[in-house]
């Protein structure tokens, strides 16, 4: 399916993106009026984009409905000021009770059973409930367009940041498996981020992969390793070479038994790589696929 987007009403607009682009992580943002009336409102258009000069971005769009403009963003200009407040699973049906679109004025902490916390620097309360809060300067808010549907970009500085303890780890650096972050797909599907779907790729440093122009043939054209695989092999830094050390029971046995047959020699070699790689052992698995070359 090929959409132009030209073609599509706000809504189904909203629908195609908000399923493509996604998970977005979400923002709980507390912000106040001139006479100091609280306001708490999620946005899941939002992320970080500078870390110096510390830079996130939120967006309260034009309601489709009506083409109204938000509480938040109507207060932000106001008093440009937000506390942002990282939402986890163990707040996800609250926060989504302080999306209902409550009238001016009413307090969602109150609605939404949150208990406002003073802030350091900033007017707006932050969520004592949530454990990772950023007081933010509003910097700028730049309007995306007039119609229903229509962003604002609120661009915020972070001045403080608010880290629960229980987040950190010996170290007093920040645990991932800790934070159970939400996010929002599209729809009404959110995703929890935990123990049992994070994974980590090694980021590459500033030394260059090889690439995966560079790995010969047999492997580049493997009817086994898959895209995931060739990515690992194709982030080592030089070429490897055949070690004389590498001693691997399993890597005898496949040599010994296919020495007849190198086309299933082949494939018993790299789908043994395969297995070597799923479980992040990369220069094992160099040594195995060498060994069909
Ligand atoms: C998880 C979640 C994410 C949302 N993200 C956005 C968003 O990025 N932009 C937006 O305009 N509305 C978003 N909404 C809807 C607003 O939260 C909703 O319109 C809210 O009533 C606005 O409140 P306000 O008028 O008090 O600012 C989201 C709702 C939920 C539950």
């Amino acid at each position: 399916m090929i959409i132009d987007l030209h073609t599509l009403n706000p809504a189904e607009k909203q629908y195609y993106l908000q399923h493509a682009i996604a998970p977005r992580p979400i923002c709980f943002a507390s912000t106040v009026d001139k006479a100091g009336n609280v306001n708490l409102s999620p946005f899941s258009f939002f992320n970080l984009f500078s870390s110096n000069p510390p830079i996130v971005v939120f967006s309260p769009a034009r309601r489709v409905r009506d083409n109204t403009t938000k509480h938040t963003l109507e207060n932000v200009l106001e008093v440009p000021e937000v506390v942002i407040n990282i939402v986890t699973y163990d707040m996800v049906q609250q926060t989504s009770l302080a999306s209902c679109e409550f009238p001016k004025g009413i307090n969602e902490f109150i609605k939404a059973g949150f208990t406002p916390e003073s802030s350091t620097v900033i007017a707006p309360p932050m969520v004592k409930e949530s454990k990772i809060k950023m007081e933010c300067k509003v910097v700028e808010v730049k309007p995306l367009g007039n119609e229903g549907g229509a962003g604002n970009l609120v661009i915020c500085e972070v001045l403080v940041m608010h880290i629960d303890d229980s987040l950190l780890d010996a170290n007093n650096k920040m645990d991932q498996r800790k934070i159970n972050h939400v996010a929002r797909l599209g729809g009404d599907w959110y995703c929890v981020v935990n123990e049992t779907n994070l994974f980590q790729v090694e980021k590459p440093n500033t030394k260059l992969g090889i690439g995966i122009d560079a790995l010969p043939t047999a492997i580049r054209n493997s009817k086994i390793l898959s895209g995931n695989q060739l990515g690992q092999l194709a982030n080592v830094h030089e070429m490897p070479v055949i070690e004389p050390s590498f001693d691997d029971a399993h890597l005898k046995q496949i040599i010994q038994y296919y020495s007849i047959n190198p086309d299933e020699m082949e494939k018993e070699l790299h789908t043994y790589a395969s297995v070597l790689l799923n479980n992040g052992q990369v220069q094992q698995a160099w040594q195995v696929l060498l060994s069909a070359i």
